[in-house]
């Protein structure tokens, strides 16, 4: 039902304009007169006053309102609600003993209220809004979504914002200290692949044709180091068309760089640089370089993934071996097979019940999508070591044996999974992913435990089952390292790659690579990758050219400016650190985007829409679409 507006509490400002912000009195301003202007965070009536806590985004003032200092804005203040936005003009006054806030930065005085200005009025707001975090409704995230203007108005969201742009800040000086040129790369381009799917915008004066918005600007910053702007940055917003995770969005923020005549070393330093720079400026604390690196096929040997949390143990082992002739069928057809047996140690979880292993043996299976869990458990009295099989089934010198490799003591619990590599190191990495965050050996992402890590030696291709054809593991202008060319058509599975990725607590954070930088390379990558010469000219035609100009070499990175914040501000989601995320399905609930538009619009770009049966549009769009058919 709509609420009564409240017309009459509106008030003309005749207080001008602010003298202070929300956050800024302090003791010392006693005795001052102030205007402060802001939403009303919080109301309290007793004892004859009206207590009003005053917010904006620097912060909270406490404003008290009394009948005799000015009995027309006491009874005003009465009447405010929640986000109400007001105009208080009144003196700063030290407050009792009792009353101080130790929380609150202006906690130790408060503005005595002479003169209110109700400057608009709220309905009641959808959830709560408030700067005292206690007060928060665990409201859902749809809901915050819808809307983002109130939710952005939460100091933790303003706060997130506010690391942002010091983000923004810092890299931009880094960047211009180190001698690179920001340059802005077209929007409106032809498609290049990443690996994701194009977002397309349809031409109206090219009927028929469509722009794609980029992917990132891998081919543009490559054609400004053959135009010779030698070190190119630039902070810029890319679109793919994937499935969504927390740690995706549809269109996000790159901090991209390329450089000539880079080597992995020059890219290895200048990032390890901005790094140490973010953290000094924005967590206060000096981070230790060079960063620790590890090569692509170790890291998934060791954690199941090429993007390792290296901060707690538990890494994976090969314990094959420790099985031969045991006489358990299913270990002994996956190794002879060409599988491994892969264990992890899980310390201080070898007295688990019967009943918490079966839920672990499930998770494994259902989420995890391993065939089984074999176990070990090694109980912390030192009494005799269990496992999930009989010892017909498996002798326990086996699984003792490999106990004893993965280096478990009393008290540990030794999970093995079997299959062939690299499904079952993958699985056997989400697995120890879980069992970090289920026993609390995973640092917290609020924990401020950073640890950086290169992973390098990248393979150059991998082989798409789905598609038969190779395809890039980063993308196609990679350069393969130079002793592995000559066999790049033999035995491309053996193909190492320029690439390089950096990782933050088992997040990707950044991606880059030394280029090719010849035509004759780049078509022989092509080929490979199932790209003939022709329709690599129609694609790439514009890069192909340009390397026959005298392409320097070159090379760079692209970091995640929008996993970098979040992982800077401990936030779960990166759409706690974007104004206006899309939500997990790709809309933004607010603007309610993507929408249904005219068919007058489709027509202008010689557009029709031919919608799969189960979908159906709005009336006025149905309605019209057939008049235009
Ligand atoms: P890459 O595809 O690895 O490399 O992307 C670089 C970094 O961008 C971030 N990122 C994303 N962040 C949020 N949502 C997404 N959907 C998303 N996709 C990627 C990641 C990733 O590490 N052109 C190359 C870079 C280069 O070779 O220089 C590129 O885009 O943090």
């Amino acid at each position: 039902m709509a609420e009564q507006p409240r017309a009459d509490l509106l008030s003309p400002d005749t207080h001008g304009a602010r003298t202070h912000t929300c956050g800024a009195l302090r003791h010392d301003d006693t005795g001052e007169g102030v205007t402060l202007k802001g939403w009303v965070d919080t109301r309290r009536d007793h004892g004859g006053l009206v207590f009003i806590d005053l917010r904006d985004r620097y912060g909270l003032t406490q404003v008290v309102f009394s009948p005799q200092d000015n009995q027309d804005a006491y009874e005003a203040a009465g009447r405010l609600r929640r986000e109400d936005v007001i105009s208080v003009r009144g003196t700063v006054r030290p407050r009792g003993d009792e009353a101080v806030n130790p929380n609150l930065a202006t906690g130790t005085i408060e503005v005595k209220g002479d003169s209110l200005a109700v400057l608009n009025t709220a309905e009641t707001p959808p959830f709560v809004v408030s700067a005292h975090e206690e007060r928060q409704m665990d409201t859902g995230e749809a809901l915050r979504l819808k809307h983002r203007y109130l939710d952005l108005r939460r100091p933790a969201l303003q706060d997130n914002l506010t690391l942002r742009h010091r983000l923004y800040q810092t890299t931009r000086r880094y960047f211009d200290d180190h001698d690179f040129l920001e340059v802005e790369t077209p929007v409106l381009m032809k498609s290049t692949p990443e690996g994701a799917r194009d977002f397309l915008v349809p031409s109206r004066l090219h009927p028929g044709r469509f722009y794609a918005l980029p992917q990132s600007p891998q081919t543009y910053k490559q054609l400004l180091m053959v135009g010779g702007l030698d070190r190119y940055v630039q902070i810029v917003k890319c679109f793919r068309d994937e499935d969504l995770r927390a740690d995706r969005q549809p269109e996000f923020t790159q901090i991209d760089v390329e450089m000539t005549f880079a080597t992995e070393e020059q890219v290895y330093d200048l990032t390890e640089g901005l790094m140490a720079d973010l953290w000094a400026d924005l967590e206060d604390t000096t981070l230790e370089t060079p960063f620790p690196r590890m090569t692509y096929a170790e890291a998934l040997r060791t954690y199941g993934t090429d993007k390792p949390d290296t901060r707690f143990g538990m890494e994976l082992h090969d314990v094959s071996d420790c099985f031969a002739g045991s006489g358990f069928r299913v270990f002994e057809s996956i190794v002879d097979g060409g599988g491994d047996i892969v264990a992890l140690r899980v310390p201080g979880e070898g007295d688990r019940n019967r009943a918490q292993m079966d839920r672990l043996e499930d998770y494994v299976t259902e989420e995890i999508g391993a065939a089984g869990l074999i176990y070990f458990q090694l109980p912390s009295d030192g009494s005799e070591m269990t496992q999930n099989l009989s010892t017909d089934a498996l002798p326990k010198e086996y699984g003792r044996a490999a106990a004893e490799q993965v280096g478990a003591t009393a008290g540990d619990l030794v999970l093995t999974l079997a299959g062939d590599p690299p499904t079952v190191y993958e699985q056997a990495g989400d697995l120890r992913l879980y069992m970090g965050e289920e026993t609390g050996a995973r640092p917290d992402p609020r924990s401020g435990e950073d640890q950086f890590l290169w992973v390098t030696d990248f393979p150059l291709l991998e082989y798409d089952e789905d598609a038969g054809r190779y395809v890039s593991m980063h993308h196609p202008f990679t350069a393969p390292q130079p002793d592995d060319l000559d066999h790049l058509e033999d035995d491309p599975d053996d193909v190492q790659a320029r690439a390089y990725d950096l990782v933050l607590n088992g997040n990707e954070i950044g991606g880059g690579s030394i280029r090719i930088h010849t035509r004759e390379t780049q078509q022989r990558v092509f080929d490979v990758l199932g790209i003939d010469a022709d329709e690599a000219q129609e694609r790439f035609g514009f890069l192909l050219d340009a390397f026959r100009y005298g392409a320097p070499p070159h090379g760079g990175i692209a970091l995640g400016l929008d996993r970098l914040v979040m992982l800077l501000a401990g936030a779960d989601s990166l759409r706690d650190v974007i104004a206006f995320p899309k939500n997990q399905s790709g809309q933004e609930p607010m603007v309610q985007s993507p929408d249904w538009v005219d068919p007058e619009q489709l027509e202008t770009l010689a557009l029709r829409l031919d919608l799969p049966p189960d979908v159906e549009p709005p009336a006025h769009v149905a309605r019209r679409s057939r008049l235009a058919s």
